[in-house]
């Protein structure tokens, strides 16, 4: 079977746009791949954090993959950091992957910007390669993310193709090793809607956890009534009806596109049946469509909660099964390096 890894960073609330960017289409793949899914706590240190609140955070998230439809019978759903694989392999990577490529990580500068190089973790400059340990330790075929990880998954496939190059193939069948490839180099997996969610507050803005406003989100666990007043209050604009693809309505091609993920239709069953709609008619339609999409979900989310032995087992079937994946591509990694391995 071909492999599947993908997490979400456990910090504060999930919300919609990690749902349908990710979370949702991780559901779909599990029948067909054989799938790891993590919470990555790891990366969750990486800007200042809370560390009274990381492991609730933590076991949250879990919680929230097994009620969007995760199965634990099928897929391997744990946390980052018990599996010290990780960490180990970021090292190794970290020392063939060139500072350049670091730097040009538009993510690192946007979050970077904010604190300024005496203030900011080299943990922040360094996350990709993390990210791309990750991947690279499960051999995944696919990622699938959201659009705005693109530029990461790029940098896992230049990090696993130069450490194939460097340490590989012949080279490591002369000292004695395996010989070939050491990482499967992965393709990304964005889904055709949904792969950037927008704020509800600025259609040019993405759905961010890290957005102060909260009314610019709709979290997974939002009520029905939060929700409704967040849709209610969501910017939009003075034009008559509704369309995709207006450059001067970035919040109605987002808001269109929710409605058509949340409802499962396509873009002309849902022009069909909004294209002559105003602002104040789609509005309730849209809270309605999202509270039911959330509604099995946020049942399942309290039923996982409440039963905390569940969910420990889960995670400890998880990491047992991770680790036993990641070991073997680690001391591939070793080896390769030219490491003594230990007897
Ligand atoms: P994170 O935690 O920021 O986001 C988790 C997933 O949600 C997607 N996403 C969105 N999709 C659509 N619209 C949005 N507004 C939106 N916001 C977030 C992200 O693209 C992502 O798929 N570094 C990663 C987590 C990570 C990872 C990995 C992912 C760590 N290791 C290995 C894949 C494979 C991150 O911070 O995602």
């Amino acid at each position: 079977k071909q492999r599947v890894l993908s997490g979400v960073q456990p910090t504060g609330s999930l919300h919609l746009g990690n749902y349908l960017g990710a979370i949702k289409n991780w559901v779909a793949l599990q029948d067909t791949f054989e799938t790891f899914f993590c919470a990555v706590d790891l990366h969750a240190i990486t800007l200042p954090h809370d560390p009274a609140s990381l492991a609730h955070t933590t076991k949250n998230s879990a919680a929230l993959y097994i009620a969007a439809g995760i199965d634990p019978a099928k897929a391997s759903i744990f946390v980052q950091s018990h599996v010290s694989a990780h960490a180990e392999l970021t090292w190794l990577l970290s020392c063939v992957t060139p500072i350049g490529w670091l730097n040009r990580m538009i993510q690192f500068k946007e979050k970077s910007l904010k604190q300024g190089n005496e203030e900011v973790g080299s943990g922040l400059l360094t996350y990709p390669v993390l990210m791309a340990a990750d991947i690279l330790l499960y051999q995944s075929d696919l990622v699938p993310v959201g659009e705005d990880q693109k530029q990461h998954i790029e940098l896992a496939r230049d990090v696993a193709k130069r450490f194939n190059d460097q340490f590989g193939g012949n080279k490591w069948k002369k000292r004695g090793g395996r010989g070939g490839r050491i990482f499967k180099v992965p393709e990304i997996m964005t889904p055709p809607t949904g792969a950037r969610v927008m704020s509800l507050t600025d259609g040019t803005a993405k759905m961010s956890k890290s957005d102060p406003a909260d009314g610019s989100r709709i979290n997974l666990l939002d009520s029905p009534s939060e929700i409704a007043k967040k849709i209610k209050r969501c910017k939009t604009d003075g034009f008559e009806g509704l369309e995709y693809g207006n450059p001067e309505r970035p919040e109605c091609s987002n808001l269109l596109g929710i409605y058509e993920v949340v409802t499962g239709r396509s873009k002309q069953e849902v022009l069909a049946e909004c294209g002559s709609l105003s602002w104040g008619q789609f509005k309730p339609l849209l809270a309605d469509a999202v509270v039911a999409h959330l509604e099995p979900i946020q049942t399942r989310y309290n039923e996982v909660v409440a039963d905390p032995a569940y969910l420990d087992t889960v995670l400890a079937n998880g990491a047992a099964k991770a680790n036993e994946t990641a070991r073997l591509t680690l001391k591939n990694a070793y080896d390769a390096m030219g490491f003594l391995l230990p007897s």
